[in-house]
């Protein structure tokens, strides 16, 4: 660690960089114990910049060996080294070129940052800074160069060597048995988009023309013998490429685009300039091997990385302060494909639900940081669900405040502006407010205050004057270095229901509303709606229209009006969700009154839900989410404070059961009617057809019999699918039962060659909420097939404890979190990223009841006095609120 690492840096001290580097010419020699990489770059002065002012370049865990200013070699007295920095005190005036020879060591890589080993395969991950770890450079976002790469390795072992850009040479050297590869990036990129690849793969191939008739090359390389796993992500790329052209015109620009998966990787996917880099968990799909679930996330994030071909590469960011500006304008993109070429009406529901279930608790927990953050300590702790899905929604916003055609008509000035260049959010929203004519400036506010809003409605109706005055009060909440706010600039949907469920025609002033959509901008407002003739039900914050929670004065009867009646699938499935919430959180508020949960009221949910339920012509994938009670931490951010998990658990495990006997027939008639024998197919409608089933057979088992075991077990063994086998395995999991045993044994035999498909083995398991989980990640920590070192592998046993079992994780003697301490400490010594992001799994620790609060609170305090990385140290200190 050097000494810049654990100080803050703030977005208000930007400088521009004083050299760039226009060009860069790599040459990197991989072998087994190290890789020698030269580099030889032209610097020149930035415009401003005082003749003499000492050149900078970083450097981390490199050797140098030897270094030349305009091709003669540096004395010793000319340069200096420091922890993380080459400086050259007295560079030329003037542009010059420097070459560099360095060597790395990739097999001693487990920070899986620069260039590193996944299985005997090099590869590189460099954003946000990693390229600094394969050669001395400047490195940030806002120095753009062209590359040319030259790859040389031993031609057996390593057949194949990707980089970015065009290839543009490949032959032997002779007598050494070694070949090379040269390729060409025509497009300046910043250091963070370098990518190179080196190893023994395999490929398939295809072609893609664009809209303009060029024909691109493409290519997904993998591990010998998972060619047979690639033809989905394939399929998805192509229709990204094409989705891309039809709804922004935007096209691919260079000859060839390649994808290279590996199993060692710290996030999901990099796109890195025509070499995107994967976890494989993120592009090998077969049947028998991944879920729809698997299968919906490749299509999204074989897209998300293409789609950054233009929102990242083309337009990049001036700094990592401006990351959402390629994060959430990209996840926005990625996410209106997934909803026209997949998921339409349920997309929302989707996005909104994961929205809520993790960024909500960011924002209103101790790392809580606006979409830009104005300072972090270490920048790779902010690829979050703030800067990401908050990001997104932002970006959703606008689009639904100008209207779809005005924001590509920004997306497209957008472009034209800052082709080629680094930019900041206020470019992207002044080509927004340009394009539509429309003053956003109080919408900026949403990139620099934190927290969710929090939107309170009240109806009142005056049946003299046939007005229904709608008033809505905004609160932004206090966060972590921000006591008082300002009002947002909020897009809010809403809708009127008369009494016999026809949606009123909603008038302002005389002028009929487009599509329900108020712009709510002070911190209290009133519409007075005319012509309303009798008392209506209110539709608040239709489609989700902003990442903002609402509160209601509605009536239980109302919500159930609204389950059945809103012509709106978002607000009808959210009515549902409400409900069950307010049922559950009751039972878990009232310690353990689990009347509300079996009761009169649960029936009536049952009997609200059945109508929707049994109606052939909602889709079937929209039927299924409304199966879905609210999660464990769906009712515990709801709570909000005083949390107990286990008196959670109780209640939504009471209602699950009381709806399962209530709705019994209905489930039994859906799960018979979802049967088939058809092979299968990862299409929209067949995968809905499935969630359906599941979700049936999870509420039909909820009830713990053993006839809902023999049920469960009939489905795993019945299963011809991924999806059915982890579900049935999942639903068993949760009741511990001998024939629970026999499905994992089974599953174990059956895949535990594969790692993927182990990964869910493990994560099955570790999800299962019961109150000896602990012991259960404490044995499997032990099992041969486990490793600290494969991220997946880490996050499949302990991610998915300490994020997808919260009473497991927070049980009441606090030995879930030790056991997190405990192992992300382990981690922490040699790859900081992955252990930093485990330790996310506190960030709600201080809605805890007190005596679970206490024990998180000795663990925190524990792993603070220990040695930390630079990245645990921001999220630990951060998260217990001591800096
Ligand atoms: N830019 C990547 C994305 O598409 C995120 C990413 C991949 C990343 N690898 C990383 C971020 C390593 C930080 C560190 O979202
Ligand atoms: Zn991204």
């Amino acid at each position: 660690m050097n000494d810049q690492s654990r100080t803050t840096k703030f977005l208000k001290d930007y400088a521009p960089p004083e050299y760039l580097i226009k060009d860069v010419a790599l040459d990197a020699s991989l072998a087994p114990k190290g890789a020698r990489v030269s580099s030889r770059i032209s610097i020149e002065p930035n415009a401003g910049t005082v003749a003499g002012t000492p050149l900078v370049l970083d450097g981390e865990a490199l050797t140098l060996e030897s270094i030349a200013l305009n091709g003669q070699e540096l004395e010793a007295g000319r340069y200096t080294l420091s922890p993380g920095k080459l400086t050259i005190a007295n560079p030329p005036v003037g542009s010059f070129t420097l070459d560099i020879v360095t060597r790395c060591n990739p097999e001693a890589n487990l920070e899986l940052s620069g260039l590193y080993l996944s299985s005997g395969t090099y590869c590189t991950q460099c954003e946000p800074e990693g390229f600094r770890r394969i050669t001395y450079f400047i490195d940030r976002p806002d120095v753009l160069a062209t590359y040319t790469v030259r790859l040389e390795a031993d031609r057996k072992s390593v057949p194949v060597l990707l980089s970015n850009g065009n290839p543009v040479d490949a032959g032997e050297i002779e007598g050494t048995g070694r070949h090379y590869a040269i390729w060409h990036d025509p497009h300046p990129k910043p250091s963070y988009l370098f990518a190179l690849v080196g190893g023994n793969l395999a490929s398939i191939h295809d072609t893609f023309t664009t809209a303009s008739g060029r024909e691109v090359a493409l290519g997904i390389y993998v591990e010998p013998g998972k060619e047979d796993r690639c033809d989905w992500a394939m399929e998805s790329l192509k229709r990204a490429m094409r989705w891309d052209e039809e709804r922004f015109g935007l096209e691919y620009d260079l000859d060839v685009f390649n994808i290279v998966a590996v199993s060692d990787f710290n996030m999901g996917a990099m796109e890195n300039k025509g070499l995107n880099i994967f976890n494989d968990k993120l592009v090998l799909a077969r049947p028998d091997t991944a879920s729809d679930a698997d299968y919906t996330s490749i299509e999204s994030v074989i897209a998300h990385e293409y789609f950054h071909n233009w929102t990242g590469n083309r337009v990049t960011c001036r700094d990592w302060f401006q990351l959402c500006l390629k994060e959430g304008l990209t996840v926005f993109r990625d996410q209106e494909f997934t909803d026209d070429v997949r998921m339409g009406p349920v997309m929302r529901i989707l996005t909104a639900r994961l929205l809520k279930a993790r960024q909500f608790p960011e924002d209103a927990g101790p790392l809580a940081h606006p979409v830009r953050p104005a300072s972090y300590i270490e920048i790779n702790n902010f690829y979050t669900a703030t800067v990401y899905e908050k990001g997104a929604e932002l970006c959703r916003m606008l689009q639904t405040l100008i209207g779809k055609d005005a924001f590509r008509q920004g997306i497209a000035l957008y472009f034209e502006r800052n082709d080629g260049t680094a930019a900041t959010v206020e470019d992207f929203v002044s080509a927004m407010a340009d394009a539509s004519g429309r003053d956003l400036t109080q919408f900026m506010r949403w990139y620099t205050q934190s927290g969710t809003p929090e939107i309170a409605c009240s109806l009142d109706y005056d049946p003299h004057a046939k007005t229904a005055r709608l008033k809505v009060n905004q609160v932004v909440p206090p966060t972590p270095g921000q006591s008082s706010k300002e009002p947002m600039h909020i897009p809010l949907k809403v809708g009127l229901i008369g009494a016999n469920g026809d949606e009123l025609p909603l008038k302002l002033n005389g002028e009929t509303v487009p599509g329900g959509l108020l712009e709510v901008t002070e911190r209290e407002q009133v519409f007075e709606f005319e012509d309303i003739p009798a008392p209506p039900t209110p539709s608040i914050l239709r489609d989700f229209s902003a990442p903002v929670r609402v509160t209601t004065s509605l009536k239980p009867e109302q919500i159930e009006f609204l389950m059945i009646h809103d012509a709106d699938p978002f607000n009808r499935w959210q009515a549902a969700q409400t409900y069950a919430t307010d049922l559950i959180a009751t039972a878990a508020r009232d310690g353990l009154d689990l009347g509300p949960v079996s009761g009169p009221q649960a029936a009536r949910l049952a009997q609200a839900l059945e109508p929707g339920l049994r109606d052939e012509t909602l889709a079937p994938t929209y039927r299924a989410e409304t199966l879905k009670l609210p999660s464990e931490s769906d009712i515990a951010r709801e709570l909000g404070r005083n949390v107990d998990t286990d008196a959670i658990l109780a209640a939504r495990d009471t209602l699950r059961k009381t709806l399962s006997e209530a709705m019994a027939d209905t489930l039994s008639a859906i799960y018979a009617a979802t049967a088939t024998d058809d092979a299968f197919s990862p299409d929209p409608d067949s995968a809905g057809r499935r969630a359906l089933r599941n979700a049936a057979l999870d509420l039909m088992t909820a009830t713990g019999t053993q006839e809902a075991i023999d049920r469960a077990l009939r489905h795993y063994r019945n299963a011809t699918n991924m999806t059915d086998s982890i579900m049935a395995l999942s639903v068993l999991s949760h009741i511990p039962s001998d024939e629970c045993d026999e499905a994992l044994d089974d599953f174990y035999t059956r895949w535990q060659g594969d790692a993927l498909v182990l990964d869910k083995w493990f994560a099955v398991q570790a999800r299962a909420g019961r109150p000896d989980s602990v012991a259960t990640v404490h044995r499997l920590l032990g099992h041969p097939k486990f490793s600290l070192k494969n991220p997946n592998r880490v996050r499949a046993l302990i991610g998915s404890f300490a994020m997808g079992n919260p009473s497991g994780f927070n049980r009441a003697d606090g030995a879930g979190y030790a056991f997190l301490a405990q192992q992300a400490l382990k981690i922490d010594g040699f790859n900081p990223h992955v252990a930093a992001r485990l330790l996310g799994a506190f960030e709600s620790w201080k809605t805890l009841e007190p005596g679970r609060q206490a024990h998180a609170k000795k663990a925190l305090q524990g792993l603070s006095s220990a040695e930390l990385s630079t990245d645990a140290y921001e999220i630990v200190t951060k998260t217990l609120g001591s800096a």
